[in-house]
């Protein structure tokens, strides 16, 4: 699997790629599979933390804090009801699982670091890739949240910049189930904020450097059927809406970084010293 020129000009353009049947469909279920047993297997216990799309409350917690070296899981901020309950089946509740379920889990390992990935990465100019984060997002039925307009450099900063998303459809994804939305071309632009860990360590707080808003009508949905790759340039806005269909929408993401690039230790996703960042070997 190489890109051909037409495709990298379009991703250097709009500041994404769109790369249909990239993921077979027994691949797909696979990672749905081994998804559901990892949520089958959690036991949340006393802790709930919910994943909001509110900055406020979205990351001030270490569950969140000290997820970039584990698998941990979040729940969808509509998944409870008045008294704490859960309102849908705990596998109907969980909004995604991260930050390194490519290091620690066989069959998240073995996809992230299949030969055509390498080369697409290749292709678009990367030259020592690291792969930073994943995640497994479930966008519930009825209940999936809305992520709003963001940056993926705002959240996984190096110097230069350097961060590129990796979007795997595992289950179609349309404007019913709450598919990506994308800016073309905006990627040309700054990073208009940054997210970043306090000096105790234990919160986050986000720095704007830019408060013009983004004009969501140039936005355009990414529908796109199960096994597609979405490529997104660092730097372009990207959101998805809620999910009211009676559908999930699966997906699995990866984050890329160039691995000669500064990576601040105020970044929010930070590793301990006994699973250091790899790239595809
Ligand atoms: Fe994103």
């Amino acid at each position: 699997m190489n890109l051909n020129h037409k495709q990298i000009d379009s991703f250097q353009q709009q500041g994404f790629l769109v790369l249909e049947n990239f993921v077979s469909e027994p691949q797909c279920e696979a990672l749905r599979q081994c998804a559901n047993k990892l949520v089958e297997e959690f036991d949340p216990g006393e802790r709930f933390s919910i994943f909001t799309t509110n900055e406020q409350t979205r990351h001030s917690d270490l569950y969140f804090l000290e997820s970039g070296d584990k698998i941990r899981f979040f729940f969808e901020e509509e998944a409870f009801g008045q008294n704490g309950e859960l309102v849908q089946e705990k596998n109907l509740s969980i909004n995604k699982m991260g930050h390194a379920l490519h290091d620690l889990n066989p069959v998240f390992d073995r996809f992230s670091r299949n030969p055509d990935l390498a080369n697409v990465v290749q292709n678009l100019g990367m030259q020592k890739p690291l792969l930073l984060q994943s995640m497994y997002i479930f966008k519930q039925p009825k209940i999936g949240g809305e992520v709003h307009f963001h940056q993926d450099g705002t959240f996984l900063y190096t110097k230069p910049h350097s961060v590129t998303g990796f979007w795997f459809a595992l289950e179609d994804a349309d404007r019913e189930n709450g598919c990506l939305w994308a800016i073309p071309g905006e990627h040309r632009n700054a990073l208009k904020s940054r997210f970043f860990r306090n000096e105790e360590g234990d919160g986050t707080e986000m720095e704007i450097w830019d408060e013009t808003p983004w004009v969501k009508d140039d936005a355009v949905p990414l529908e796109v059927p199960q096994g597609t790759l979405v490529i997104l340039h660092g730097k372009l806005p990207h959101m998805s809406k809620t999910n009211r269909s009676s559908r999930t929408r699966h997906a699995y993401t990866l984050h890329l970084i160039e691995a000669d690039t500064h990576y601040p230790d105020w970044n929010w996703l930070q590793r301990g010293s006994e699973l250091p960042f790899r790239g595809f070997e």
